[in-house]
């Protein structure tokens, strides 16, 4: 039987982080091809391209500095040419760029090939809905999409701590091969069927990170920070349930759901520069561009698409913490009224949950 063979599209810190792990289970592994191709966006670094500073020290300088990469990682700065011959494509660029990577690719990849996608976020659909990531991928790649989130800083996942991870797939066939290429003794793999639920985790998560980012920046403390982590959770489920209704409620309680939540709302990027936007008062475009060295925010264009969504339906007040988050990254109101819009939240007006 021939070998399956893997390419992972992007390279930025996550990228980098999973191409360790992927490298070295499709080197151990004998039903995958040893070589993975990296697509790398290549950029010049001190007169060198990235590409070559990869394949000649097995190190992402840039976004993944003091890791090595598995020798059988080889990086790649055209799209076509990294993805033309994989059966797995393992998608991990900022949500951004989806649509136009996805246009080089059309009818130049496998068409038995499958997706995995790891990126965080949405896309504006026609009509003034959202998009699912997996979705865009599938309709302009005609190939099936399965997704992969969780609780995962990619500096903690690259040093080999312990974390969880889940991944959302219908095909009960691609089930073992995908978690039997991710999984490690630190990095533990939970399949779920709940594809569009675990991906609209991964996402909603990023714009609850801003408000506990905003939370810190104010010196509000623990309990508060608490309070909109609980109330972004429902405001997730509540989207979840009345967007993409038959969702499980269980999903909520995978590493993808409630650990993802937490961990993003303490030690994510999307925090970090929450908390900066609060005490510097600077805009969220600036303190991405100084604090982040080419990294990308999610959370405050996810939060952006969600509310250009919620808007359009009317539907503002039912999502009061999405919409004020919303609001303060985009300067229309201040984050201190943050607390203001979600004092009479209507988790709060119920007599019995
Ligand atoms: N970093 C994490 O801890 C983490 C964890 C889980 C999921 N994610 C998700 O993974 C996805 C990728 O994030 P990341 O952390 O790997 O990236 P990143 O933010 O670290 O890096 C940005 C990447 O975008 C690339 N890029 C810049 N301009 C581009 C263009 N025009 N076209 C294509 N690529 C371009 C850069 O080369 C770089 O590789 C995101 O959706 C993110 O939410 C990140």
């Amino acid at each position: 039987m021939s070998k399956t063979s893997v390419c992972i599209v992007g390279s930025g810190n996550w990228g980098s982080a999973i191409a360790k792990i992927v490298g070295v289970n499709a080197k151990n592994l004998p039903q995958y091809e040893d070589r993975v191709t990296m697509y790398v966006f290549e950029e010049m670094i001190e007169g060198k391209k990235l590409t070559e500073i990869i394949n000649t020290t097995h190190e992402n300088v840039k976004y993944l500095p003091g890791h090595k990469l598995p020798e059988n990682i080889v990086a790649v700065p055209d799209v076509v040419e990294a993805a033309k011959d994989a059966d797995i494509l393992i998608f991990v660029i900022p949500h951004q760029f989806i649509k136009g990577l996805g246009a080089q690719l059309v009818g130049k990849i496998r068409p038995t090939a499958i997706g995995l996608s790891l990126i965080k976020g949405f896309d504006i659909a026609e009509g003034g809905g959202i998009e699912l990531i997996s979705k865009i991928i599938t309709k302009h790649l005609q190939i099936p999409c399965a997704v992969l989130m969780g609780a995962n800083l990619a500096n903690e996942v690259a040093e080999e701590k312990f974390c969880e991870t889940t991944i959302g797939v219908k095909d009960k066939k691609m089930a073992p091969i995908l978690r039997d290429l991710f999984q490690t003794p630190n990095f533990r793999v939970v399949v779920s069927d709940d594809v569009d639920a675990v991906e609209i985790c991964g996402a909603l998560k990023n714009i609850v990170a801003c408000g506990a980012g905003f939370t810190d920046g104010l010196g509000l403390g623990d309990n508060t920070k608490a309070a909109v982590i609980r109330l972004g959770l429902m405001e997730m489920i509540k989207f979840v349930d009345v967007f993409y209704p038959g969702s499980k409620l269980s999903t909520f309680f995978e590493s993808c759901g409630v650990a993802d939540l937490i961990t993003t709302c303490y030690g994510g990027r999307n925090r970090k520069c929450s908390e900066a936007f609060v005490k510097t008062g600077k805009s969220i475009v600036e303190l991405e561009k100084e604090m982040l060295n080419g990294q990308k925010l999610q959370g405050p264009i996810t939060a952006a698409e969600v509310n250009h969504m919620l808007k359009t339906r009317n539907m503002e007040d039912k999502f009061p913490l999405f919409t004020a988050i919303h609001k303060i990254c985009v300067g229309e109101i201040k984050p201190a009224q943050m607390i203001d819009c979600i004092r009479n939240h209507p988790e709060h007006m119920q007599t019995f949950n």
